[in-house]
This record gives C-alpha cells, sequence and structure tokens, in this order.
C-alpha cells in the first residue's frame, strides 16, 4: 500500500496549503497521473491538476513530486516511492490557482517577452522556406520543448529574481536566434544580454535534469552566449565576465581572482566598481583578498597550446 501525500490549497477556502494523504495500493506499471486519476475518480473528486494527452506530449501535468518537478504521466509511481511514500506539490516559481494547479501567466509573459516567431524580412517564398539538415540540427533540441514548466518551476535563479526570463523562454530564444531563416539574430542577442537575460544563468543545470525532452534549457542558453560573444555584443557584465575568464586562464594557466571582478564589471563602469569596493574591504578584514601579484602556473604555456588548439 503506497501513501500519496498531496499538497492541497484552495484559496477560496484556506489560509494556508496543507498536505492530506490518501493510501492506494496501485498496480504495477501505473504511473503518477495514473495514481491521481484514481485517487480523484475513487477517492475525493475536488483534487485539482492538468492532464490532457498523458503521453507526455502536451505538457499539461507538470508538477513536483518528492522535491523536484516532472510530467506525472511520465513517471512510473514505483521509482517515486520513498518509504512507501509519494509526497506531490504543484511546480515551483508559479502562484497556485488551486491544489496542483498553478498560474502560467509569467511564464507566458516571459515566452512572449523573446518574440517566438521567425522575423524575416525577405519576400516570403512561394513555398516553405527552407533548412538544410545540418541548419536544422541547431535548433532540433531546442524545438522539442513542450513548454511543461518543469525547468521554470525548479531554476534557482527564479528563486530569487523573478525578472529573469528562466530557461523556458531562453530556450525558445535559442531556437530562433540559431534559426537560419531568422533575420534578427543579433537583434534578439542584444535583448538577451540585458540584465534578467541570458548572463544572469547561475549555471546550476537544474533545468537540465528536470527538462522530460531533449531541450535541456541550460545547453541553450550556453549556445546563445557563444552567439552572443561571436556577435561582438559584449557591453554587459556576462560577457566581460566569460572573456576575463578565458583571457585569464589562456595567459596564466588560471583565474586572477583580483582582475576578474574588475573586469567583469567594466573598467569604466565607476557605479559598478563603487559596488564592488565593500565586498573588497570585508574581504581585506578577513584576509581573503586573492594576491594582487598573479602568477603563471609552471606549464602555462601548455594550456595556451589547448586553447590554440581550439582556435582561440
Ligand atoms: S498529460 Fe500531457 S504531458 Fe502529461
Amino acid at each position: 500500500m503506497a501513501k500519496f501525500r498531496i499538497k492541497r490549497y484552495n484559496p477560496e477556502k484556506q489560509a494556508e496549503p496543507y498536505f492530506e494523504e490518501f493510501d492506494y495500493d496501485f498496480p504495477e506499471g501505473a504511473t503518477l497521473l495514473d495514481c491521481l486519476n484514481h485517487i480523484k475518480w475513487n477517492m475525493d473528486g475536488t483534487l485539482t491538476y492538468r492532464m490532457s494527452c498523458r503521453s507526455a506530449i502536451c505538457g499539461s501535468c507538470g508538477m513536483k513530486s518528492n522535491g523536484h518537478a516532472m510530467l506525472a504521466c511520465q513517471k512510473q509511481a514505483a521509482h517515486l516511492l520513498k518509504d512507501d511514500t509519494i509526497t506531490i506539490e504543484p511546480l515551483g516559481n508559479m502562484p497556485v490557482i488551486k491544489d496542483l494547479v498553478t498560474d502560467f501567466k509569467l511564464f507566458w509573459d516571459k515566452v512572449d517577452q523573446v518574440k517566438p516567431y521567425l522575423q524575416n524580412k525577405e519576400k516570403q517564398p512561394e513555398k516553405e522556406r527552407q533548412q538544410s539538415p545540418h541548419q536544422f540540427k541547431k535548433i532540433d533540441d531546442a524545438t522539442t520543448c513542450i513548454m511543461c514548466g518543469a525547468c521554470y518551476s525548479d531554476c534557482q535563479v527564479l528563486e530569487v529574481d523573478k525578472n529573469f526570463l528562466g530557461p523556458a523562454a531562453l530556450a525558445k530564444a535559442q531556437r530562433f536566434v540559431s534559426d537560419s531563416r531568422d533575420q534578427a539574430t543579433r537583434d534578439r542577442i542584444k535583448e538577451l544580454s540585458k540584465p534578467g537575460g541570458m548572463w544572469d544563468c547561475t549555471h546550476c543545470g537544474e533545468c537540465v535534469e528536470r527538462c522530460p525532452k531533449p531541450a535541456e534549457p541550460f545547453y541553450r542558453i550556453k549556445e546563445l552566449m557563444a552567439v552572443g560573444l561571436n556577435e561582438g555584443v559584449h557591453n554587459n557584465i556576462g560577457a566581460r565576465h566569460a572573456l576575463s575568464f578565458v583571457n585569464s586562464v589562456k595567459h596564466s594557466g588560471r583565474l586572477n581572482e583580483s582582475k576578474i571582478p574588475i573586469e567583469s564589471m567594466g573598467y569604466f563602469n565607476i557605479k559598478g566598481l563603487l559596488d564592488l569596493l565593500p565586498v573588497g574591504l570585508r574581504m581585506l578584514l578577513k584576509l581573503k583578498i586573492p594576491p594582487l601579484i598573479h602568477k603563471p602556473i609552471d606549464d602555462a604555456k601548455d594550456v595556451r597550446r589547448i586553447f590554440e588548439e581550439f582556435g582561440e
């Protein structure tokens, strides 16, 4: 017998969410969604959640199980059991409408923000605009996104910064930035380089763990960053930080920790540099300041050789 511990909340009736438990001896092979359907249809018809395709295609049944976002129709309940219990909660980083149903408005607003449509000023061809298989490969993974919100739910940046576009919108942006038929690459990259955009990703990789498809937003974000650097859109902290990091390792074989914050902020960004002062002073007081004279490692030339191998 398994225990399903489900977070319930009806804002019209309850001041706070609470957990309710249901016991169900589910059959072999039952998915988490099958179990929820059984509970709803046989035990409590008021239990509320979204579902449609039951085939991991529509993206409706995103929810958290044992603390992590997933598609309920894609996971076998038996694989989720922990001490005979499965804890189910609504997706994170979104307001709850009722029980396991969340409000996707902000999620969709952010997808809209990246202009998720082809921009091409050339005359419309008689038939479709074609791509070679090689060109399609660059956007293939991003096109598999089903907008389930699992990555958005568990994104650690969104936990602290609601202004961040989030992994799903950024993966959608990559789908158009890297589309050979789109002509707005540079404008898109400039927009994505603003605060709240691609450079605010902290590389935790949680979105890759949660994505139920090959879309894997973190890798799409890395591709956006690479396009940003190749396009020369460097006038932002993120791009400067990446370039400073690479230059430091390339020339000395290790990070110059004194220089990176200053170069990331920008030598002429007086306000930004002044903002760094309190941190620098605290580090100085705690004797944590990195050495001011940066020494290269013994075999720095070998590191440079690796960079040269990659054409850097
Ligand atoms: S019901 Fe469609 S993805 Fe789960």
